[in-house]
């Protein structure tokens, strides 16, 4: 619950990368040694991918909220249910990865936010070039290879895709001789697992160009990690505290990974510093409208689409956002109406005629990026809004709410099963 018209002050420390560490865990499969990974943000994804390696039978030691060891010696299985898989994209990580480990996977297809078709024929694919047969049923996808171990290839991604580019390497770190990926994608989580297998003792070249030669080793050793801050938690800070006419110093980030969304911001108006390993945001003005066209790294990112649109909406002017990674990414756009915003979406592209105010409303946070999208919408909008189905926020937004508060927002935490009314509220749940 967000009482708008606060602007965004202070500092904010920005956690792990969720998408750099649910590679990273499943990639943990591969050693059959101790991994100590650190740094890990404290959500429900990464909570649910460590839970999924505990029934694998990984030995598990939470070190403290941001350090997990990881032993994956005792894992016999191949075998992942749907019940673990439902709920998290990237359980799908687990077929590289016991490809890598075992020549065998069944991992029962991924859940995730939903965006329209979601494929994996590119990973499928890969998984085909490097020698495996691969059978899809039941929901499960079977994955195996004679002899237990997979052989190098060349494959040429047909789409950039983060999620095939991160499969293949894990499957590709133990086969035998080597894989090259042309295509691939170049976001700063696939040159963070790819530094995560070296420590490993694998030989991955190329992370973050668009060609990753892989040269298999026969096993991989345990090592210490530490993962890098999340890009779009910084990002989506960074947009709030424009949107909110705020001044923000955002610690813990590598401000190389977020000059795209530094250069729209800069275009709305606002005016950003960059130090070593922070960033600071203020947005004196009222916004200007910008254009916005989704791209894969080092493109401006589509997962901070929605948060831009939010700040968009009460901007100077007409914006176009093009969405070109997803096929229906602008589910949240009937959310924003609600509150007043003023958006015409035609397939990919959407409209946006900036309107004075916003106008707190009851919303729900339809996926993870667009509950983001609401809670900076809630923060610029006059008077009160509630966003309900938060357990999206929380999935990859680790305590939200406390930082925000930090910050000067008026925000709190409300239990689902209580109605939300001016005497029937209770906080802090
Ligand atoms: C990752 O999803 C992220 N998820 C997403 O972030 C992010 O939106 C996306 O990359 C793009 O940056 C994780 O890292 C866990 P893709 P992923 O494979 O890997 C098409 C968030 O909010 N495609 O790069 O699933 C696909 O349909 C999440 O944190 C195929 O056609 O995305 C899409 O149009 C949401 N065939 C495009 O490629 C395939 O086999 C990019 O998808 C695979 C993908």
């Amino acid at each position: 619950m967000i009482e708008g018209g606060h602007p965004l002050k202070g500092e904010v420390n920005i956690s792990g990368a969720k998408n750099a560490v649910v590679a990273i865990i499943p990639a943990a499969i591969l050693a059959q040694d101790v991994c100590r990974i650190e740094n890990i943000p404290n959500i429900s994804d990464v909570s649910m991918m460590i839970r999924i390696l505990y029934q694998m039978g990984a030995e598990i030691k939470m070190i403290n909220d941001h350090t997990v060891e990881i032993d994956s010696t005792h894992i016999s299985s191949f075998i992942v249910p749907h019940e673990l898989t439902k709920q998290l994209r990237a359980s799908y990580y687990l077929i590289g990865a016991l490809l890598g480990r075992f020549g065998r996977a069944k991992v029962a297809m991924p859940g995730g936010c939903d965006f329209g078709v979601r494929p994996i024929d590119q990973h499928i694919k890969g998984f085909q070039a490097l020698g495996a047969a691969v059978s899809i049923e039941n929901a499960m996808v079977d994955a195996r290879v004679e002899e237990h171990r997979l052989t190098g290839n060349s494959i040429y991604l047909d789409v950039v895709s983060v999620g095939a580019t991160i499969n293949i390497m894990l499957a590709a770190v133990r086969a035998r001789g080597l894989t090259i990926i042309e295509n691939a994608a170049k976001e700063p989580h696939i040159v963070d697992l790819a530094n995560f297998l070296n420590s490993m003792g694998a030989d991955v070249r190329g992370a973050g160009t668009d060609v990753i030669k892989i040269r298999g080793v026969e096993e991989l050793h345990g090592c210490t990690y530490s993962v890098i801050p999340d890009q779009i938690e910084a990002g989506t800070y960074m947009v709030a505290a424009a949107a909110t006419h705020g001044d923000v110093l955002i610690k813990n980030v590598i401000p190389k990974h977020l000059e795209s969304i530094s250069a729209k911001l800069v275009e709305c108006g606002a005016q950003i510093e960059e130090f070593d390993d922070a960033i600071r945001v203020r947005m004196p003005d009222r916004a200007n409208c910008c254009n916005v066209k989704t791209m894969p790294h080092p493109g401006f990112p589509t997962d901070m689409q929605p948060q831009m649109a939010a700040l968009l909406s009460v901007a100077r002017g007409t914006s176009i956002i093009s969405e070109s990674v997803w096929d229906n990414r602008f589910r949240y756009v009937d959310q924003l109406s609600r509150m007043g915003a003023d958006i015409q979406v035609n397939g990919k592209v959407a409209v946006i005629e900036g309107v004075d105010f916003l106008t707190g409303a009851p919303v729900r946070a339809t996926d993870l990026r667009a509950g983001a999208a609401m809670l900076i919408a809630g923060m610029m909008a006059q008077g009160r809004t509630e966003i309900e189905d938060i357990v999206h926020i929380d999935r990859g937004y680790e305590l939200v709410v406390e930082k925000l508060t930090d910050l000067g927002a008026d925000i709190r935490r409300v239990r689902a099963e209580e109605q939300v009314g001016e005497s029937r509220v209770v906080a802090g749940a």
